[in-house]
């Protein structure tokens, strides 16, 4: 079997990271990781528990994974949280760094794909949107959630949580230096999606599946 690439997605919450590492991932056969839903995880139980987010991060379970509210903005401020700690980094590195290494090749995305994780991965892209546009979005898809909120807080929120992932020392939020730019504030999903897919083949890689 040809290995598939290693596909490194960075960038701020709400820039359509997930969305394009799931279909660049489902277009390659590849297997995926989020690795927010890690951090996520260990902020959910370290608040549920009251347990310290450094034992939890060293001993997540299959289970942890599974909690539907890892989902919510709450689990995402959590996780924030948690991800400033070193030790949390630390413990949940060689995880994402074994998914990485798996002989297929792997998508996975995240804030410190690119530079942390994987600084070797042939492909690297920085996923931005201006923060109203992230805002937005994320408004649209709490209200069709049914979530009673406005858009002034949600834009808060996104506004908070840009600040403390790129200010804190533990692997920061920036762009590799070979990371393609994509700036998704006027495309939608499917522009996003074409765009890196024409910047995946031109580095040599093509989908070898049906
Ligand atoms: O991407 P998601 O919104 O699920 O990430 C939640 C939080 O987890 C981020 O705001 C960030 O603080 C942290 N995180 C991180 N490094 C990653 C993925 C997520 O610090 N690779």
């Amino acid at each position: 079997m040809t290995k598939g690439p290693v596909i490194a997605i960075d960038g701020p919450a709400g820039a359509g990271k997930g969305t394009l590492a799931r279909r660049l991932a489902t277009h390659f056969g590849l297997p995926h990781l989020d690795t927010g839903l890690l951090y996520r995880a260990v902020g959910l139980k370290a608040e549920k528990t009251g347990g310290s987010p450094a034992e939890i991060s060293a001993g997540l379970e299959p289970s942890d994974l599974a909690d539907p509210e890892l989902r919510t903005d709450e689990a995402g401020q959590a996780a924030s949280k948690v991800a400033v700690i070193q030790q949390v980094r630390a413990n949940l590195l060689d995880f994402q760094r074994k998914f990485a290494a798996q002989a297929t090749g792997a998508v996975l995305d995240g804030r410190d794909t690119g530079t942390v994780i994987c600084p070797d991965a042939p492909v690297k892209l920085f996923v931005t949107a201006s923060v109203e546009a992230r805002a937005e979005r994320r408004y649209r898809e709490l209200r069709a959630k049914g979530v009673d909120t406005i858009k002034p807080r949600v834009l808060a929120e996104m506004a908070e949580r840009d600040r403390r992932d790129s200010e804190r020392a533990a692997a920061p939020l920036k762009a590799a230096p070979d990371a393609y730019h994509l700036d998704t504030s006027d495309m939608d999903a499917d522009a996003a999606f074409a765009a890196a897919l024409a910047f995946i083949e031109r580095k040599g890689f093509r989908s070898t599946g049906p």
